[in-house]
């Protein structure tokens, strides 16, 4: 046992001492973050999570310590008792809290000493992300990720609070269950009582939560883990939280006021920044038609704009068969870019290629009002003056067609109305831009399967004007479904759900989810409904997408304690990995090596 630790109470945190405790006796906890010697005075920069003190060793005050303090090195973990002083003249640090003081030691302690840690402990680390997951414990320890974790601390805090004060439970459901159909694949857990059979590991908690309404519960909410197999990005990951709520009696908009009101109380109690719902709604078509995406970023303009019209009867090979095959054609008026060059221009047209796009046809509009391009050899004068008045387009301008299928156009535009936000700085990165995204289809057909897929998940309750279709034309019947979009991000999704067992059972007919199988995957959600279920919703966001953005970080991991990397390996504790033989034996289960 620590003598120090027994004696002496820590006063303060590393973060928070200034002018007002000049001369107070204080008791510091921390790590060595740097370590200076300057002319027989030894510098230590102590850190702890709330910040950085500067404490002094001084061989004229104690020549004792002063001679101890010279084996102190970088990461070292100690705890000292001294004096709150006046830093130097000069040597004040304006950018610190505790930037005007430094602490004068009597007394320390070094409770562990520390290997040379394999990158420096700073947020300017150059250290590859390879090396900090592998040493992952020591990577948290930089100030960057102390703070993002501080501040997911805090919004996991707000949500309770918000939510509970809206009159929601906090209930938990099982983590070992069956398969909830999200559209990823599944981790399984085999079972050591029941060989050859699995548990899954949840997706989502969706059926649970519809089961809590059926229960009577009316409002409930969970911070709860997810698991889904699926291809890794930036701002995925294989296991991640969600904010997962679900009230019973009540309309879209009601669903979203709540939220926007949990919003509001996050962004306040996390970042001190005051929203202002509502926030801006956009139909799923207005999103396609505007932005190209279901996931608009409104904080810039460069709006795609239908062009189809105009080029009706288009002299221009690819806009004429584009148009005579139910393709598309729209455009983007990069305001005042006429400048880009050649070299651009091809850039560009290979970053929409990787949207499937066949080409990137273009107009500069010369200071002189002359347009140069590949293309308007075949204009007609008609068609070059209704595009210069819809496309507004003035000396100076660029403007950008595609033109293919309406997928193709509205991905590849969409995408590089994005990336030419970036490349010109349209976008202010302090700036959080909120859009609902409503009346997304039910369905959408997957040309490969020949089949209906369901674009949210088989519970969502179709648009009640839109019932009457439900057999006719399923791929234009509209959902109850909504998202919010954070600049760009889809942070979370959720939807009106069917309440009624034979709409339910209708819906699993059109994916062709045969009466057998919906009765083996989802039997007692059926059941259930029966049962007088009440009328109910819900919405799921993703915490770690949240934190994401509001810490400005660049990856999701940055924001999670252990991540997973970009091929679902945890690479500090090694998983997946090997298990023993008798383990394999108990679940019954045999390894077939596979190259
Ligand atoms: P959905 O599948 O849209 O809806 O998920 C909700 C939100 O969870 C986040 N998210 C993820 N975050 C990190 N890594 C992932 N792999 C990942 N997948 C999803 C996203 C997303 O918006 N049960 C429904 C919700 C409902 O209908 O109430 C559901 O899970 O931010
Ligand atoms: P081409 O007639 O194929 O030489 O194309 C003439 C111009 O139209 C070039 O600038 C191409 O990049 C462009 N272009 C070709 N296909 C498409 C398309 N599907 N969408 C938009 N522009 C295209």
């Amino acid at each position: 046992m620590s003598e120090f630790l027994a004696k002496h109470k820590r006063s303060h945190s590393c973060g928070v001492l200034t002018d007002a405790n000049m001369g107070e006796d204080v008791v510091l906890y921390g790590w060595v973050s740097t370590r200076r010697d300057h002319g027989g005075l030894i510098f230590v920069d102590l850190r702890d999570r709330e910040g950085v003190t500067q404490i002094v060793f001084n061989p004229e005050e104690d020549p004792k310590v002063h001679e101890l303090a010279k084996h102190l090195r970088s990461e070292y973990s100690m705890g000292i008792r001294g004096t709150v002083r006046q830093r130097p003249e000069g040597m004040a640090n304006s950018k610190l809290t505790t930037g005007q003081i430094e602490v004068s030691v009597n007394e320390f302690e070094i409770f562990n000493r520390a290997a040379t840690p394999p990158f420096v402990i700073e947020d300017s680390t150059d250290a590859g992300e390879d090396v900090r997951l592998k040493y992952r414990y020591l990577d948290l320890r930089r100030p960057a990720l102390q703070k993002n974790m501080i501040l997911r601390h805090k919004v996991m805090q707000a949500t309770r609070t918000s939510l509970s004060d809206q009159g929601f439970l906090e209930i938990e459901t099982p983590y070992l269950t069956k398969s909830t159909p999200e559209g990823a694949r599944d981790y399984l857990v085999p079972s050591r009582l029941y060989h050859g059979q699995f548990y899954a590991l949840p997706q989502s908690p969706q059926i649970f939560k519809q089961l809590l309404m059926v229960s009577g519960f009316d409002r409930y909410f969970q911070i709860v883990r997810c698991f889904r197999d699926e291809d890794l990005r930036a701002d995925r990951q294989p296991e991640f939280t969600q904010i997962d709520m679900e009230l019973s009696f009540v309309t879209v908009d009601e669903v979203i006021a709540c939220m926007e009101n949990l919003m509001k109380t996050l962004w306040s109690e996390g970042l001190g920044e005051v929203l202002n719902p509502p926030f801006q709604r956009l139909t799923y078509a207005e999103a396609i038609d505007r932005f190209g995406l279901d996931t608009p970023d409104v904080r810039f303009g460069l709006e795609l704009v239908n062009v189809g019209e105009i080029f009706k009867d288009s002299q221009f090979k690819v806009f004429q068969s584009v148009l005579g095959s139910q393709g598309i054609i729209k455009a983007i008026n990069v305001k005042g870019q006429a400048s880009f060059s050649r070299k651009d221009l091809d850039e560009l047209t290979k970053f929409v290629g990787v949207y499937g796009a066949k080409g990137m046809a273009w107009i500069k509009v010369g200071d002189d009002g002359e347009w140069q391009s590949p293309i308007v050899k075949f204009f007609s004068d008609e068609e070059k003056t209704q595009l210069k008045a819809t496309m507004e387009m003035e000396p100076g301008d660029l403007v950008i067609f595609g033109a293919d299928r309406p997928k193709v156009v509205n991905e590849s535009l969409g995408q590089l109305r994005k990336e030419l936000a970036r490349r010109l700085s349209l976008i202010d990165s302090k700036d959080f831009s909120f859009v609902w995204v409503t009346d997304f289809p039910l369905f959408d057909y997957d040309e490969d399967e020949k089949r209906l897929n369901a674009v949210h998940h088989p519970f969502t309750a179709p648009t009640v004007e839109d019932l009457d279709k439900l057999d006719s034309a399923p791929e234009t019947v509209r959902s109850q479904a909504y998202d919010l979009v954070l600049n760009g991000h889809e942070i979370g999704g959720g939807s009106i759900r069917i309440h009624d067992t034979e709409l339910q059972q209708r819906m699993f007919k059109l994916l062709n989810i045969s009466d057998e199988e919906a009765q083996l995957k989802f039997g007692f959600l059926l059941d259930a409904l029966q049962y007088g279920a009440p009328p109910h919703g819900g919405i799921a966001f993703g915490l770690d997408r949240i934190i994401m953005l509001m810490t400005g970080a660049a990856s999701i991991r940055d924001v999670i304690a252990f991540p997973k990397t970009q091929k679902a390996q945890d690479t500090m504790c090694q998983a997946p990995s090997d298990v023993d033989m008798t383990q394999l034996r108990d679940l019954g289960l045999q390894i077939r090596k596979t190259e």
